[in-house]
């Protein structure tokens, strides 16, 4: 492409011929740009496409989403991981409901009302649904805008985040029309040529005005946040407490996590909680789910979602025997997990 070229210009061209374009989402429904969004968040396009149509199929519209029941909702979000997401949609198409009417807002101001909308994700369903000249600025961008500039600035300085946001914005194209193929462009060109470790810049639009790659610093720019990389390990557990508060809990396996550790059964997907909880003659809908914690291993990050159910020793089936009642006053007795001991603490559990 030609150097005089602007950077708006160049990633509208290269979005059109070279950028993903056949994807379900890429509409103007704000219902459904939104839930894309909201599910692209934290997860790949991949798995997006796999999950997305079944959620629209269920759910066609905000009405049916706001009014179905929140199990529901979670329960086709089972495997997406960060349940708080499928919460925060479930209370964001009420919140459409009763706040605006029923009608989706149209503005990034209005939509940063909805639960679970921030400013980057706002910006997205304005300008796909509504061609609103507002900028999105999520990892993927910071490092296109980090490169093409050479910014060095420290990634988690508040203010070194507001100039970035304030060059975003300085680079929308002029024309309202090309905010959805600019927006994709972004996200795309991060995603596909402005890759964090292997950067293709032969096939990049922007090679030509690419700072960092005129300096051979394309490899240390954006600066890293010293961190190690953690993997996400959704977690399921199943709180049996008895009248008298007493729960039940099985010793681990002594190899893995928390190897012989005392801890309420402990699922890796819903399927085998609900189960369990079968066999011990607890419906789903008995099953009242807690506020999801997130604990850190060195290379994991639990991510648990505690489900309770009160039930009496004789409810329990004999195959069940490996586990133990332990009352209250008793628990200090045993090992537990961390995170499990916070939960404990959390609800009022008297604990060392
Ligand atoms: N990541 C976040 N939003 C996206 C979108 N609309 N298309 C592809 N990847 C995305």
């Amino acid at each position: 492409m030609s150097p005089t070229l602007d950077f708006s210009t160049r990633l509208i061209r290269w979005q059109r011929s070279h950028g993903r374009n056949n994807l379900p989402w890429q509409v103007t429904d704000p219902y459904r740009v939104w839930l894309s969004e909201i599910m692209l968040q934290q997860t790949q396009v991949s798995t997006v496409l796999d999950y997305y149509p079944r959620f629209i199929e269920r759910f066609p519209n905000i009405q049916t989403l706001a009014h179905a029941p929140q199990d529901e909702v979670l329960s086709l979000w089972q495997g997406l991981g960060y349940y708080s997401r499928a919460r925060n949609l479930h209370k964001a198409a009420q919140q459409v409901i009763q706040d605006f009417g029923g009608t989706f807002p149209q503005t990034r101001l209005e939509l940063q009302q909805l639960c679970g909308v921030g400013r980057s994700t706002a910006a997205a369903i304005s300008a796909f649904s509504f061609r609103q000249r507002e900028t999105i600025l999520d990892g993927n961008v910071k490092r296109v805008l980090c490169r093409v500039f050479a910014l060095d600035g420290d990634p988690t300085d508040k203010k070194f985040e507001n100039s970035l946001w304030a060059l975003a914005e300085s680079l929308l194209p002029e024309k309202a029309d090309d905010m959805p193929a600019y927006t994709q462009g972004l996200m795309d060109l991060g995603a596909t040529c402005c890759k964090r470790s292997t950067p293709l810049c032969h096939q990049c639009p922007m090679a030509d005005i690419c700072q960092a790659k005129a300096q051979n610093r394309t490899h240390e720019l954006p600066r890293k946040k010293n961190t190690t990389t953690v993997k996400n390990l959704p977690l399921y557990w199943l709180i049996l407490e008895q009248a008298d508060r007493s729960l039940f809990l099985q010793k681990r396996p002594s190899s893995g996590i928390w190897g012989g550790l005392y801890c309420v059964p402990c699922f890796e997907d819903l399927h085998s909680l609900y189960r369990f909880a079968e066999q011990c003659g607890i419906s789903a809908d008995e099953l009242e789910e807690q506020a999801a914690i997130t604990h850190r291993l060195t290379h994991r990050l639990l991510l648990i979602t505690p489900f309770k159910a009160l039930t009496t020793d004789a409810a329990l089936p004999s195959e069940l025997s490996d586990g133990i009642w332990v009352n209250p006053s008793h628990l200090q007795n045993y090992g537990i997990p961390k995170p499990m001991n916070d939960y404990l603490k959390q609800k009022q559990y008297k604990l060392f």
